[in-house]
């Protein structure tokens, strides 16, 4: 079987691998926007081309004639990478245009959900002018700031956290409303954020173990959102602060999310869907869906899969998904190392040195990120650089394992948060 997968971060090059270990030994090859070398030493094959340009994923994809294409980053699903293979035969992990609307419209997520879900969501507003986001800051200063369309993660702002007050407020909805016309203005909530991600034919829904994402740049959960800066997951797959009814509850919102999408919009949901929470007094509510693995979280539970993760894709794009998944049941963490500055004023362009082969052999996985290599050395580009996943009996062992290699080889060209993941003692 030949299969291609499209993206080039830490998250692509665990789903590679986790590909290349399949029994049926597929044929792989890569369609990435900048060389990942973890991911070419596992394919055949490989391109370069941006994220959104169908025409060129097409065009690889004429040229390979693969059995399955499988996305793992968010930005060819935006434009309609799945419709343009679809039409040319080639079945897909991951949703058609209109459904990865989920993820790259927050305007028609937050529509749907009031209408289709009625639950599960915080209080919002879509505004085009800036004087309108100003009079309902007076009356609801507790908010948070959206751009409606993908941002990496970057986007988003937190009144209190990046926001000092009303004005940055204010003048940060004036920069966004001048880029893209819109701007998602949200009822702000407190609790502890989770991840859970599914994955679906539209009609089978199977849920992996739950993960918490760290975005924070800095210690403490302070300074600017990133892509995330580390995840963690229970041996039991789920988290502390989660009951098994809020577990449900998450459950039953992506669950009627997919089944509704698929009938609004008269195309089943096909691929992984990441339900991204906040757990609130009132249970839990979506900050966000994401139309494919998270990234960490596709290291945290990709790593611990005992099942055929080409048997899984496959079942997916047919439309008859396999009845089970198998995870083991280990704690996972996975750091990320960043570039100094990430992700504002990220120092790019810095040849670094990291033991990875060495690391390897001493049961540490590390994944490629945002790197360049030339002529055996790594370079720092703007965005995350390595990710580095242990899993342990418990999570605490794994994050004391991780914390104590870093402490040792983390290079200074790179940055990593070592209070990641923070935990009960
Ligand atoms: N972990 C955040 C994301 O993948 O969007």
């Amino acid at each position: 079987m030949k299969l291609f997968i499209v993206g080039n971060g830490a998250r692509e090059h665990i789903i590679t691998e986790a590909l290349k270990t399949s029994p049926s030994q597929p044929r792989l090859f890569a369609y990435m926007s900048t060389a990942n070398p973890g991911i070419q030493a596992l394919v055949e094959d490989w391109t370069q081309g941006a994220m959104d340009d169908i025409q060129a994923i097409k065009r690889y994809a004429e040229y390979i004639r693969p059995e399955m294409v499988v996305f793992g980053s968010e930005a060819p699903l935006a434009v309609g990478a799945v419709d343009a293979l679809n039409e040319i035969g080639v079945s897909c992990v991951g949703p058609v245009k209109r459904l990865a609307r989920i993820e790259a419209d927050k305007a028609f997520m937050r529509d749907f959900m009031r209408r289709y879900i009625r639950r599960g969501f915080p209080r919002w507003e879509v505004f085009d002018d800036v004087k309108s986001v100003e009079s309902y800051l007076h009356g609801n200063p507790n908010v948070v700031l959206k751009p409606i369309g993908l941002t990496g993660g970057k986007g988003v702002r937190v009144m209190g956290r990046q926001l000092a007050g009303i004005n940055d407020a204010i003048e940060y909805a004036q920069e966004v409303i001048t880029e893209q016309g819109r701007i998602l203005v949200e009822e702000k909530l407190d609790g502890e954020e989770f991840s859970l991600m599914v994955f679906t034919d539209g009609k089978e829904i199977i849920p992996m173990p739950l993960v918490q994402d760290y975005k924070y740049a800095k210690e403490g959960n302070t300074g600017a959102m990133t892509g995330g800066m580390g995840s963690y997951s229970q041996a039991d797959h789920r988290l502390p602060f989660i009951s098994e009814d809020d577990f449900d509850s998450a459950l039953s919102i992506v669950s009627d999310t997919i089944r509704q999408l698929g009938q609004t919009e008269g195309t089943p949901y096909r691929g992984i869907l990441y339900g991204q929470f906040i757990q609130t007094e009132n249970g839990p509510k979506i900050v966000e869906f994401n139309g494919r693995f998270g990234d960490p979280e596709a290291m945290n539970v990709l790593s611990i899969m005992d099942s055929d993760l080409v048997e899984i894709f496959r079942s997916i794009a047919e439309g008859t998904l396999v009845d089970k998944v198998e995870f083991k049941h280990k704690a996972t963490v996975c750091k990320y190392l960043v570039p100094k500055g990430y992700p504002n004023t990220s120092e790019a362009e810095k040849p670094f040195q990291f033991p990875w082969q060495d690391l390897s052999k001493k049961g540490i996985k590390v994944y490629f990120a945002s790197v360049r290599e030339e002529n055996g050395s790594l370079f720092t580009t703007r965005s995350r650089s390595l990710a580095l996943l242990q899993t342990a009996p418990t999570a605490q062992q794994a994050k004391d394992t991780l914390n104590e290699i870093l402490n040792h080889y983390c290079p200074p060209e790179l940055v990593y948060r070592a209070d990641v993941p923070l935990l009960e003692k």
